[in-house]
């Protein structure tokens, strides 16, 4: 049966979201339907709504989603109704080269449907019949939604649904690109540029991969508040600093053996390069748009043997992973619950993503009935 759901579209871009009534075809082979508990906000989805990530609406957003299977197409044997899921925005086809090579992050299936299901086609349908597209095999910014068991992860039980959804996207790109990614070891020095959701996460994985010293620098001092309530050892912010590179080389002696690029900036790139020490590491997670261009020295790669790299999805494998991110919040190692500054109801989606310009939350979350 046809499902009706609320869900937050984009439907033009540089418009305000809409919350819409829409239909959520069922599962066919190899898909379950998904009863949304909680769906993160993050900048990714803004980033979709002006057009910085090229999505073409209208588009279903959210893709830091987690709920429960209600049902389960043809072939699915790993996943049963009442199960617990976090939605994964890279799929994990287990086939192509990347896959095989332990890196589904890079999946070819995720890259050739970024705004459909893996097969190339849709669940879903706004009440006049038009197809719409969904976020990276998601748009789980929805009561329900259809999704591929490639981009679904099962998830404990016990383990609370609200705090679950944000290891979907946020706290595993963060944690991720500090301790998959740049493999941060113990005593190093840390810079993160940009602390909202991604960054916090950073700087929590720098802390428990155990850097010595983690630099948090913003433009904004309630992010740096809370910087350093997720380890950050020192904050700085940007905004009164004349030559910022200069400040953090003083500050770490020297500069820093990984920096953490997390707000999508060429720019902010080329800072997070420049303060790296000999033999350091810049990783740029934020998503940057299109056209944006970043410059660095390049003799400097050569003599100080630096390190410029991308982090996506923390260069997660999910299945192990997920799991292992709910162990540390277990564990009392990985911050969750500090996350979410503020919860919404679908219906406030257009006030979650004006807090999110604003820059209001650590996370703000979708709470679904
Ligand atoms: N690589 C990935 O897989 C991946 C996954 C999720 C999100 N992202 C990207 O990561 C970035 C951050 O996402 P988020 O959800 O944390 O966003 P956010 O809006 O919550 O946080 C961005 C932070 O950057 C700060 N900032 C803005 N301009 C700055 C400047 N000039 N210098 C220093 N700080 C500045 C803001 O004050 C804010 O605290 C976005 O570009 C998002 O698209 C990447
Ligand atoms: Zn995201
Ligand atoms: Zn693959």
């Amino acid at each position: 049966m046809e499902q009706k759901s609320k869900a937050v579209v984009c439907r033009e871009i540089n418009q305000p979201v809409t919350v819409e009534e829409i239909l959520v075809e069922p599962p066919r082979r190899g898909e379950v339907m998904i009863k949304l508990a909680a769906c993160g906000v993050c900048h990714s989805d803004l980033s979709a709504t002006n057009g910085t990530i090229p999505f073409p609406p209208p588009v279903i957003l959210g893709h830091e989603g987690a709920g429960t299977v209600v049902a389960v197409g043809e072939g699915v044997v790993d996943y049963r109704v009442g199960d617990h899921v976090v939605s994964s925005f890279v799929s994990m086809c287990g086939k192509c080269r990347y896959c095989q090579t332990g890196r589904p992050q890079l999946c070819d299936q995720a890259a050739k449907a970024a705004t459909t299901l893996p097969d190339g086609t849709l669940r879903t349908r706004d009440l006049s019949g038009k197809p719409l597209n969904v976020f990276s095999g998601c748009g789980v910014m929805s009561e329900y939604a259809t999704l591929h068991i490639d981009n679904v992860v099962k998830i404990d039980q016990q383990m609370p649904l609200d705090k679950a959804a944000l290891i979907g996207c946020g706290v595993m790109t963060g944690v991720g690109a500090a301790v998959n990614t740049a493999k941060v070891d113990a005593g190093s020095i840390t810079v993160v540029f940009g602390c909202g959701g991604v960054g916090l996460n950073a700087i929590q994985g720098c802390h428990i991969a155990g850097a010595r010293m983690i630099v948090a620098v913003d433009t904004s001092d309630a992010k740096l508040q809370m910087a350093r309530q997720f380890g950050a050892t020192h904050v700085v912010n940007s905004k009164n600093e004349e030559n910022i590179v200069k400040t953090i080389t003083k500050l770490t002696e020297g500069g820093a053996d990984f920096a953490f690029e997390c707000v999508g900036l060429g720019e902010i790139a080329a800072q997070a390069y420049g303060v790296l020490r000999k033999g350091g590491k810049a990783v740029v997670v934020g998503v940057a748009g299109l056209k944006d261009m970043t410059s660095i020295r390049t003799a400097s790669l050569t003599f100080g043997e630096k390190t410029l790299t991308g982090s996506y999805f923390g260069s997660a494998r999910p299945r192990e992973d997920f799991p292992r991110m709910i162990g540390l919040y277990r564990a009392h190692r990985l911050k969750l619950d500090e996350l979410i500054t503020r919860t919404y109801k679908i219906d406030e989606a257009p006030q979650a993503f004006a807090d999110m310009t604003a820059g209001r939350n650590a996370r703000g979350v979708i709470v679904f009935d």
